[in-house]
């Protein structure tokens, strides 16, 4: 028999097929022995249930059960059949055991008990095989799976924007360079500054912040284009919503106006969040329980009213609301905390940029619903966002979710060359450099738009888990790069 001749513990367990002779791979969760018989519950990661396996020790020799330990990897040969014991419909009567990998149980950090997050963070290589990262990382595949079928079923393209791009696309010069000159030692121009021109690229580069101005440039030739990609910002944020390595998909829509952009994106978020509801049942309810016994040591008044898939089918239900940024700051200008003064950020006057607290505020106390907020000031949001008529505000759209604030970011652009060039001249963008992406306004322009949903943050959102660190495998933040 072939080596991976194995059947997934998912499979069986879809289909328990009593008396059949199978073989299980996978690691030991817990093992409980008596004089007569051992209790092996296995796990290999396609679904978050152990597989019970019975080993008894006239067949199975001492030295081997000896061995499967917490942590070790098994290949265990046998017998499917009804179990015995309550809490599984079939089990794993042992024929041979070989262990493929052991873990000294003096050593293995993962134990049966429980681990807290942070600890778990400090051991991400292993903390994969815990039930909640488990979890989580199979309900991010789903999430993942489902963008692509969402838009693939709509007609949209997938394209690859670049990795490493020699501009910085939200303005905000938060970037990390790509270079191969000597750091110690750089080239240096007459004037005395690095000389780039001497750089790999000849020229400064970065990497993304995002992929949109190229899907820009794929979306006024294919229609109707996504990415889906890896992005990267250089902003200190030591908070549990930033990454500075985070995973970004940007829908980019010739001939849609602001509406349009709003309306497709409400529905892409219900999709995922329903693509979730049913095909990661199992993986919701066990991430549900988590977050109720999490909840159990906050005060009653500061847990949430409803658990974690009522809360995801009451976002996937309802209509989000619509408001503009105006109307925002009216309501957030006569709010209690505002006027209490218990706002960090008071809101004083229209033109304040929003913090987390106030994006809180309004979708978790004021319409405990899902807020698109439309037309920013221009002076808080990109250079490309389409300018309204009344000269003070843009086509932006920002989508707030409850436990996250800010999960997508977006606009209609401005498809108008010379209100563009004017905005990036006042805003000092080198229109030169950015020739290539003028070239779009010039050449059979037209109305078009976009949004960046952060994957992570819909991560979390899905899954309830309350840091951003604990929804991606290997997190980038200040300071912290291992594994
Ligand atoms: O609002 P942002 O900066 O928008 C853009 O980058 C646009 N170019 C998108 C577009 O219109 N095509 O970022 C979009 C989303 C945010 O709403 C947030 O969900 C997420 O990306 N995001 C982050 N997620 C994790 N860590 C960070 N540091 C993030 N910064 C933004
Ligand atoms: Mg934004």
């Amino acid at each position: 028999m072939a080596f991976n001749k194995r059947v997934k513990i998912k499979t069986i367990l879809d289909q328990h097929p009593i008396g059949s002779e199978i073989t299980l791979m996978g690691w030991v969760r817990t093992k409980r022995s008596n004089k007569n018989v051992s209790f092996i519950a296995l796990n290999d990661g396609s679904i978050i249930t152990n597989y019970q396996v019975v080993a008894d020790p006239n067949l199975i020799a001492e030295d081997i059960l000896k061995k499967c330990t917490t942590g070790a990897c098994l290949k265990v040969s046998g017998t499917v059949v009804e179990s015995q014991g309550a809490g599984q419909a079939s089990e794993l009567n042992a024929k041979s055991i070989e262990v493929l990998g052991e873990a000294d149980p003096e050593k293995y950090p993962l134990q049966p008990k429980k681990h807290s997050l942070e600890f778990l963070r400090e051991i991400a290589h292993l903390r994969m095989r815990t039930n909640t990262f488990g979890a989580v990382f199979r309900v991010r595949h789903a999430l993942a799976f489902a963008v692509h079928q969402y838009f693939n079923d709509k007609g949209f393209f997938y394209i690859h924007t670049p990795i490493i791009t020699a501009s910085d696309a939200e303005g905000a010069g938060e970037t990390f360079k790509v270079t191969t000159l000597d750091i110690a030692n750089p080239p240096r121009t007459e004037a005395g500054s690095v000389d780039f021109k001497q750089d790999f690229f000849e020229r400064e580069a970065n990497l993304t912040v995002s992929g949109q101005l190229e899907g820009e440039l794929a979306a006024l030739a294919l229609s109707e284009i996504y990415t889906f990609g890896p992005t990267f910002r250089a902003e200190n944020s030591n908070t549990t919503r930033h990454l500075a390595e985070f995973w970004m998909i940007e829908p980019e829509m010739a001939f849609y106006d602001a509406e349009d952009n709003a309306d497709l994106a409400e529905d892409f978020l219900k999709y995922l969040i329903n693509y979730a509801l049913k095909n990661c049942q199992e993986d919701l309810q066990f991430l549900e329980n988590r977050l109720l016994d999490e909840e159990k040591s906050k005060p009653a008044d500061q847990r949430s009213e409803m658990g974690l898939m009522d809360k995801l089918k009451f976002v996937a239900e309802n209509e989000f609301v619509r408001i503009t940024y105006t109307e925002a700051i009216e309501i957030l200008k006569r709010s209690k905390p505002n006027q209490k003064k218990k706002f960090q950020f008071l809101i004083e006057e229209w033109g304040a940029d929003l913090q987390s607290e106030h994006e809180r505020f309004l979708v978790e106390k004021h319409f405990k619903k899902p807020v698109i907020l439309t037309d920013y000031p221009k002076e808080i949001k990109s250079f490309y966002m389409r300018q309204n008529e009344d000269g003070k505000t843009v086509a932006a759209m920002d989508i707030l979710f409850p436990g996250i604030g800010e999960i997508v970011g977006g606009s209609q652009r401005e498809e108008r060359m010379d209100l563009l060039v004017n905005r990036m001249e006042e805003l000092g963008i080198p229109t030169d450099e950015m020739w290539w992406f003028l070239d779009t306004r010039r050449f059979g322009s037209t109305p078009h738009s976009g949004f960046g949903l952060g994957f992570e943050r819909m991560v979390q959102f899905v899954t309830g888990m309350g840091n951003i660190r604990d929804v991606i495998a290997f997190p980038r933040t200040p300071g912290n790069a291992e594994f």
